[in-house]
């Protein structure tokens, strides 16, 4: 089938007052990712031939934020209402093919739910939802023979239209030749003095174009944003249907209410999940992986049977197979942990690749460094990576010991199977299965007295 070519325009020009933010309302982050986001990301899921967002008067930010959508910018100023908003992005699509109209601040529409749309029919599709408490919302007008004749706004309504319970989301699939004349058409002569998108649908009517209603797969999707609480309201109903779904593919979570997910998270088979964990960006978690509590993970992959223990960092990071991390590990990006490395309490890695097997069990830092396999890193090591001015590699060679306490200062090199003695600051590369120390011979001052208090 040769689907005729799509337009989508973005409504987002209202100033949300509610918010209470000096922040346009789209740009509010729901799950990581903002309002306007959420909506662009399922309306380039419909591959459209062209996304036209209606911003308002002092929200560039919202186009700036947005540089890397392929998107149409259209400043709606004044704001005279749904109809008048629409109409801006007119001039800049073509006529040919449908138009479908989303929200800015309605950030859950979920493709089944807009292809359900697409399927509809030819005519003119809404997206309607029955409440039991309708109030605030158009309400759809329908005849005896239940086609849908128009809709009327709440506070243009008799107290009887007040009674229908559909109503209108606001979500529509339009012929955009013929919206473009309706647009042309439409009137303020209402309750609002506004130009309202949803006349369109009487005149519809009047030409003798087929209206159809499609329900949305769950009521969330329709949900708009007008205040922090509705915002809080629904990202816990978008978290617990995350959950439910990594639930369903066998994960364990402790609690699932005490689970975010701020991006995408693929588990593999008997994963479990401690409470108060996050997970964002891209997070891939191996086969019997477990993530202690209050850990948070971000853009990083996880072998097989790795243990997360508590409160550990991890970002931007590759982590092999059975590896322990934490509790207290902080894994900074650009670190790569090879099969069954063990990362202790206060250790921080970043930009270092760790070999297989090796261990800095406690209060290190290990920075712009190749660690090779078996290498023990004794508690309290660090490496100096940085002059002031400019960052040096350290490298350990396998089978190394480092002594407790040691400072490695970069550029250095250990050798293979090199010890270093405890306390050592190391300046100069040391040769390979030899002991380096660099510390000053312990002596001791007999007849040494320590100095007393004098009495006043
Ligand atoms: C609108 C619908 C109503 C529906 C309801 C669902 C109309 C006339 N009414 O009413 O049938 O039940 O949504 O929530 O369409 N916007 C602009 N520019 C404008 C006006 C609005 O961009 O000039 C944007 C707003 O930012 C908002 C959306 O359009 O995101 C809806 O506008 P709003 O004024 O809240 O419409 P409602 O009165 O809620
Ligand atoms: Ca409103």
């Amino acid at each position: 089938m040769v689907m005729s070519p799509l337009n989508i325009v973005i409504l987002a020009a209202g100033k949300g007052t509610r918010m209470v933010s000096a922040k346009p309302k789209v740009l509010h982050e729901l799950a990581g990712k903002s309002l306007l986001q959420h909506v662009l990301e399922s309306a380039m899921a419909l591959q459209p031939k062209q996304v036209c967002v209606i911003y308002g008067h002092g929200g560039e930010a919202v186009p700036q934020a947005m540089q890397q959508y392929p998107t149409q910018f259209v400043m709606q100023e004044p704001q005279l209402g749904t109809g008048h908003a629409v109409r801006q992005a007119m001039p800049h699509l073509a006529d040919d093919g449908k138009t479908l109209v989303l929200y800015g601040d309605v950030p859950l529409i979920q493709h089944s739910t807009l292809h359900q749309m697409q399927q509809a029919g030819e005519g003119l599709v809404l997206l309607t939802v029955d409440l039991d408490k309708p109030t605030g919302y158009g309400r759809i007008v329908r005849n005896a023979e239940g086609d849908v004749q128009r809709i009327v706004e709440e506070k243009d309504a008799t107290p009887e239209l007040r009674e229908i319970k559909e109503v209108n989301t606001g979500i529509l699939l339009a012929p955009t030749h013929e919206l473009r004349v309706w647009l042309s058409q439409l009137g303020n002569n209402n309750a609002q003095g506004e130009y309202y998108l949803t006349d369109i649908v009487a005149m519809a009517v009047e030409g003798g174009v087929a209206v159809h209603t499609v329900q949305p797969g769950q009521c969330w999707e329709v949900e708009g944003i007008n205040d922090k609480l509705q915002l809080a309201t629904l990202e816990r109903v978008w978290q617990q249907t995350n959950a439910n779904k990594l639930m369903k593919q066998g994960v364990t979570l402790v609690d699932p209410a005490r689970l975010d997910v701020r991006g995408n998270l693929i588990c593999g088979r008997d994963v479990e999940i401690d409470v108060g964990c996050i997970f964002e960006g891209e997070v891939s978690l191996g086969d019997r992986v477990r993530v202690g509590a209050y850990s948070i993970i971000r853009s990083a992959t996880i072998g097989t049977e790795t243990q997360i223990f508590p409160y550990s960092h991890i970002d931007q990071s590759e982590v092999g197979a059975n590896c322990h991390i934490g509790p207290y590990a902080r894994l900074r990006p650009g670190t790569k942990l090879a099969n069954e490395a063990h990362v202790g309490n206060f250790v921080e890695i970043k930009n270092s690749e760790i070999g297989q097997g090796s261990k800095a069990n406690h209060l290190s830092y290990i920075g712009d460094s190749t660690v090779g396999c078996r290498v023990n890193i004794g508690a309290g090591t660090i490496t100096c990576n940085y002059d002031g001015a400019n960052k040096y590699r350290t490298i350990i060679g396998d089978d190394a010991f480092i002594g407790s306490d040691t400072q490695l200062v970069a550029p250095v090199r250990v050798g293979k199977g090199a010890t270093i003695g405890a306390g050592s600051t190391i300046t100069q590369d040391t040769p390979e299965g030899e002991l380096t120390l660099s510390r000053s011979k312990q002596i001791s001052i007999s007849g040494w007295q320590r100095p007393q208090k004098r009495k006043k």
